[in-house]
């Protein structure tokens, strides 16, 4: 038996989580009673999406709102995709989910009211027909991500783990044991063995060359489920924010959508408010219209961004609903309250992921997903603003559940090998990883963008492949670094987000082709599954969850 040599660290925990945003500070509290659970962060604990969200989490906590509403609104948006058990049970459970945070203390914007403590403000977005978004001003997510981190420095039983990147998931006796992790600080690789793994690393955002998200949103989570035998779903459908502001520096700052939700008009350079055009909700269309819309637009006329106009609200309303969108437009020279802003759309969320069930499950036994990184059949072809984070916390909920419940029956994982490095050198060329970067995350905008043709996906699937040769001779002689990982993971998911948008002959919600431009009704509710070694397939999720074995 390998042991691990004296350099290397091994770790026990009952749970490794595999990410410390929304999703997996949720899962990690809700089990510390009972359990020992190590979270992984790759870089600083907060540097994921969860903490740069602005408009909020959508939950029915109106008087005139409903269940069936936020669900028929979801499936609409999701453009006949969307798994209905999925939507349901997630709606379901969102008042649950924001009285939880509210216990734990995130500070929630409320109404004005004389004691202070007025009912929860609630903001409106696309495609939401009622006033349903939770929010803490304009700043959901750092108010969020700051209270689970503070609760979770808290408890004796979370250890968290910053800087330390999981490379690959280990798979002993027909279960997931833990990850191999390399420790940035101390470039090295450790053993983290664990009971039961959960993956919640979020997205692949960074696939595109520009993107509403942290550097790190890299889709290793994706990617090291794919390499452990886990099928993966939907990942033609990646989101792009119609509203990022268009400035050099700005690196596309969103601007969030409840400044339309709170009655911005979108306008071209001369005025026109152009949504009229496209859809009759206008600004307040799903994301995917607005975004279509908004390339549409650029392109026929050769311009570099339209505007967002909110200047005809007053003033003070304004700094009041969205002072941190004021202050960083300030920053670079806009002020919101007189100015129209430059806008553009980026790259901003990951509709698919790993293939779950309910109880947050993946493929591999004793492996679970959850957040932005899972395909639960929520969103279907394209998800509604504010879904993300409510997913997040309810999927959590349902994994912390299924745990429990069956802990009592899980083994300690057995001895694990340790990380080999004994093959390999320290490259002496690191600029094959960060042109690869750059040639990668250029061909998926230019390719695989907002509007796709048969012959752009053909060209990227191309590059794709011989990137992925190189960068797996790469991976074979040299040793790891955290660039290398990244690069890896974010090739092999860009190849998976051009085979599934290629095996789907049709456009709907985020993929749209110009070969074959109309939704074939054929395909509701037909999911792409991607499966290691076999051809892409269309098919409802609930029937691939059917075809699993052992569970
Ligand atoms: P994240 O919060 O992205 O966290 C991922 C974690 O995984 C990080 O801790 C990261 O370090 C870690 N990680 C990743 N890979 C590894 C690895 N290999 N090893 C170790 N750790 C790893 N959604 C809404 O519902 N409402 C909003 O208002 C909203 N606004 C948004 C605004 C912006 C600018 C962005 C970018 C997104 C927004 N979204 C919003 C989407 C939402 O924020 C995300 O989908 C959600 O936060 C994802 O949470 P998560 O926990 O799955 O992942
Ligand atoms: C936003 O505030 O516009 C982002 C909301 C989301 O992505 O759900």
């Amino acid at each position: 038996m390998n042991l691990p040599t004296q350099s290397q660290l091994a770790f026990d925990h009952d749970v490794l989580v595999i990410g410390s945003g929304a999703a997996g500070l949720a899962l990690a509290l809700q089990l510390a009673p009972t359990l020992r659970i190590a979270v992984l962060s790759k870089v600083e604990i907060t540097d994921g999406s969860t903490f740069y969200a602005q408009g909020g989490i959508s939950a029915v906590m109106a008087d005139d709102d409903s269940v069936e509403s936020h669900v028929a609104d979801t499936m609409n948006a999701g453009a006949g995709l969307c798994d209905e058990a999925a939507v349901r049970f997630t709606v379901t459970h969102g008042r649950e989910a924001i009285e939880w945070l509210l216990d734990l203390g995130v500070p929630f914007t409320r109404e004005r009211s004389r004691d202070g403590r007025g009912e929860l403000h609630l903001t409106r977005e696309g495609g939401h027909s009622h006033r349903r978004v939770v929010h803490a001003e304009d700043a959901t997510g750092s108010a969020l991500e700051n209270t689970l981190v503070a609760q979770a420095r808290r408890h004796d039983n979370i250890e968290l783990f910053e800087h330390h990147l999981a490379v690959d998931l280990i798979r002993s006796e027909g279960r997931c044991v833990g990850a191999y992790v390399l420790d940035r600080n101390r470039a090295r690789v450790d053993v983290f063995r664990a009971r039961f793994v959960v993956l919640a690393s979020g997205g692949a955002s960074k696939a595109y060359l520009y993107t509403s998200n942290p550097d790190g949103s890299t889709g290793d989570g994706v990617a090291m489920a794919w390499r452990a035998g886990c099928r993966v779903a939907d990942m033609e459908f990646m989101q792009f924010h119609p509203t990022c502001l268009y400035h050099p520096d700005a690196k596309s700052f969103l601007i969030t959508e409840a400044v339309r939700g709170e009655g911005g008009y979108l306008r071209l350079p001369d005025g026109d408010r152009f949504m009229a055009r496209f859809d009759e909700r206008m600004e307040l269309a799903p994301r995917d219209i607005v975004a279509r819309a908004i390339d549409h637009e650029m392109k026929r006329l050769g311009i570099d961004n339209v505007y967002l106009d909110i200047t005809h609200k007053p003033a003070d309303f304004i700094i009041e609903h969205f002072p941190t969108v004021y202050a960083r437009c300030l920053k670079y020279g806009f002020d919101m309250t007189r100015d129209w802003l430059p806008v553009v759309p980026a790259s901003h969320y990951t509709c698919g992921g790993v293939i779950t069930d309910l109880r947050a499950r993946t493929d591999v036994k004793n492996l679970y997903a959850v957040g932005e990184v899972a395909c639960t059949g929520l969103h279907g072809a394209n998800r509604m603003a504010s879904n993300s984070l409510l997913e997040c916390l309810v999927f959590a909920r349902a994994a912390a559940d299924d745990i429990m419940s069956c802990c009592a029956d899980t083994p300690t994982p057995p001895e694990v090998a340790p990380w080999d490095e004994s093959q390999v050198t320290d490259s002496d060329e690191h600029v094959v990883v960060t042109h690869n970067w750059d040639e990668l995350r250029r061909f998926m905008w230019d390719y695989v963008g907002i509007v796709r043709t048969t012959k752009r996906l053909e060209r990227a699937r191309n590059r794709a492949d011989l990137l992925n040769r190189e960068i797996f001779e790469y991976y074979a002689n040299f040793k790891i670094t955290s660039d290398l990982i990244e690069l890896r993971n974010l090739a092999l998911v860009a190849e998976l987000i051009i085979d599934a948008a290629m095996s789907r002959p049709e456009s709907r919600g985020l993929h749209f082709t110009r070969d074959h431009p109309e939704t074939d009704p054929r395909l509701d509710g037909h999911h792409t599954i991607l499966t290691p070694a076999e051809a892409p397939r269309l098919m409802p999720l609930a029937e691939a969850l059917a075809t699993r074995e052992g569970f």
